[in-house]
């Protein structure tokens, strides 16, 4: 069966960061990712979110086009699409980082290496840059090298 890895970007609704909505999309989300043998990772900063999708190339098509439908989020951009032979986000169905909510030396980190406003790390514009911050964000959860 043919997997993908998608990528996108969007701009939170005030709803989202402000009450349980955002739980509420984890704990589904994870459900029907797993349902749909769907793994990846939502990383928040500020009102920006970055998510990548890995999975089947139905089922991921399916779920983005819903999530682009969604209206607790807008400014949906898609930023990479490519058929895949190995997962790099397989660890979770669906796990949330919010770089906001980081220990202090995993932030200072990500502060120095990516540009930032008002100390909020703000997504890259180059590709490869982007793939670097979703990575030290699965290291952040899978290690404690800093601790
Ligand atoms: C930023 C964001 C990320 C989302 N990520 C997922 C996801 O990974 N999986 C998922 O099933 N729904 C996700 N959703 C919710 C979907 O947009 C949609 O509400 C959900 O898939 C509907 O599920 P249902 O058809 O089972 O009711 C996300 C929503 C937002 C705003």
């Amino acid at each position: 069966m043919k997997e993908c890895r998608l990528i996108y970007k969007s701009l939170s609704t005030d709803e989202i960061v402000s009450n349980e909505t955002l739980q509420e999309i984890i704990e589904k989300g994870s459900k029907n990712n797993s349902e749909k043998d769907i793994s990846g990772l939502l990383l928040l900063t500020g009102n920006q979110f970055l998510q990548v999708l890995e999975g089947p190339l139905e089922e991921v098509n399916q779920l983005y086009l819903k999530i682009c439908k969604d209206t607790r989020h807008h400014h949906v951009n898609l930023l990479n699409f490519e058929l895949i032979a190995e997962r790099y986000f397989e660890t979770w169905n669906m796990r949330l980082v919010d770089l906001w909510d980081l220990p202090g030396t995993q932030r200072e980190f990500l502060l120095s290496k990516y540009k930032s406003k008002d100390e909020v790390i703000e997504i890259p514009d180059n590709f490869l840059e982007i793939y670097s911050l979703l990575l030290d964000a699965k290291s952040f959860c899978t290690s404690t090298p800093w601790k």
